[in-house]
């Protein structure tokens, strides 16, 4: 008998297949047909400060009467977040799979508001999806990390739910910063966020929007940071994100170490019904090389497990280009 459950931040889910946060999981009724579908977990669409703050900014411009300024400003505030707990209130009516909400905001004030609210709104865990993108000539490596920091921190000790960060990938060195996270309190990590890809229209000379969707050849450096981070991390909890588009690559992550996937652009390609197609490779994957838990083989090809660990790093890379005429 296979059992492809799986521990992921302290939750308990029957499967690893997660379903990433984005406008796909908006609206109750759609997270019911993930759940139906097979997701072992649903992560909500980012509740954004700034976003909130720009709706505000909009209707300030609107209004004739300066006084009504702080007022109108605290109504759409609350009228924004009171709607994002109705979504964890009625997915979590819906579903009976852990509801993950999400949060993404810039004032240290607000990460900690909104966590305590999602907290009481029922939510099983809280996501951060921190997106730091320095540009500063003056500013260094130590302050996004302690950015980081605070935030989780500050988190962890206003919430009793597990707290999961959603990295990006663009540090000088993902180990120690994941290492960073995990001993300041993070339940578990998501490598990775994929962020805006911005392009260049280059008939009207503007800047647009680049693909918004992941493909496939994203998923090396997913494979590569995710057995590197797990082997050199005893006991950290993660899930692989960016993409991971096939059963295959659910296989692939959890060797290298994840508990879990997180899947968003495949499902918005594919639809739900990818869900089942991932699990039953899964399954079938499982019993043709006799394995009846996904503990058996997680993280067996992590930068801990495998012989020749330079593998997953540049040596590798140079000896495969210098074999190539
Ligand atoms: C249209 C769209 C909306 C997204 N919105 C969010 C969001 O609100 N919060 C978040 O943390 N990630 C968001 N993401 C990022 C995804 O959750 C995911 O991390 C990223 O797409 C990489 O996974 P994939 O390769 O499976 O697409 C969004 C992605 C897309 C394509």
């Amino acid at each position: 008998m296979t059992n492809i459950q799986t521990q992921y931040a302290g939750l308990k889910l029957r499967n690893p297949i997660i379903v990433g946060s984005s406008g796909l999981t908006i609206k109750p009724e759609r997270n019911k047909e993930f759940e139906k579908a097979g997701a072992g977990a649903i992560v909500l669409k980012s509740l954004f400060e700034e976003q909130i703050e720009m709706q505000g900014q909009s209707l300030l411009q609107e209004t004739d009467y300066p006084e009504a300024v702080d007022y109108l400003f605290q109504y759409v505030k609350a009228n924004q977040i009171n709607q994002y707990l109705d979504l964890i209130k009625a997915t979590k009516d819906r579903c009976s799979i852990p509801v993950i909400a999400s949060i993404n905001c810039y004032k240290a004030d607000a990460w900690i508001d909104f966590a305590r609210q999602i907290e009481i709104a029922g939510a099983d865990a809280l996501e951060l999806n921190i997106f730091q993108l320095e540009t500063a000539l003056n500013e260094t490596g130590e302050r996004t990390r302690d950015l980081y920091v605070d935030i989780i921190r500050q988190v962890k000790e206003t919430v009793h739910i597990p707290v999961i960060v959603k990295m990006g990938k663009f540090f000088n060195n993902i180990p120690a910063m994941a290492n960073t996270l995990k001993v300041n309190g993070a339940d578990a990590i998501v490598l990775f966020n994929r962020f805006y890809q911005p392009d260049i229209d280059i008939n009207s000379r503007q800047i647009v929007s680049g693909n918004v969707f992941s493909n496939h050849s994203d998923i090396s450096d997913t494979l590569r940071w995710t057995a590197i981070v797990s082997g050199m991390i005893p006991g950290i909890c993660l899930a692989s994100s960016t993409g991971v588009q096939e059963w295959e690559d659910v296989v692939k992550c959890i060797l290298a170490g994840a508990s879990a996937v997180q899947l968003c652009s495949a499902l918005y390609t594919h639809g739900p019904e990818i869900i089942p197609q991932l699990l039953t490779g899964l399954e079938e994957w499982m019993q043709h090389a006799n394995f009846q838990s996904i503990a058996q083989f997680k993280g067996t090809l992590n930068y801990a497990n495998i012989k020749d660990p330079s593998t997953y790093e540049r040596a590798q890379f140079m000896k495969y280009l210098s074999s190539r005429d």
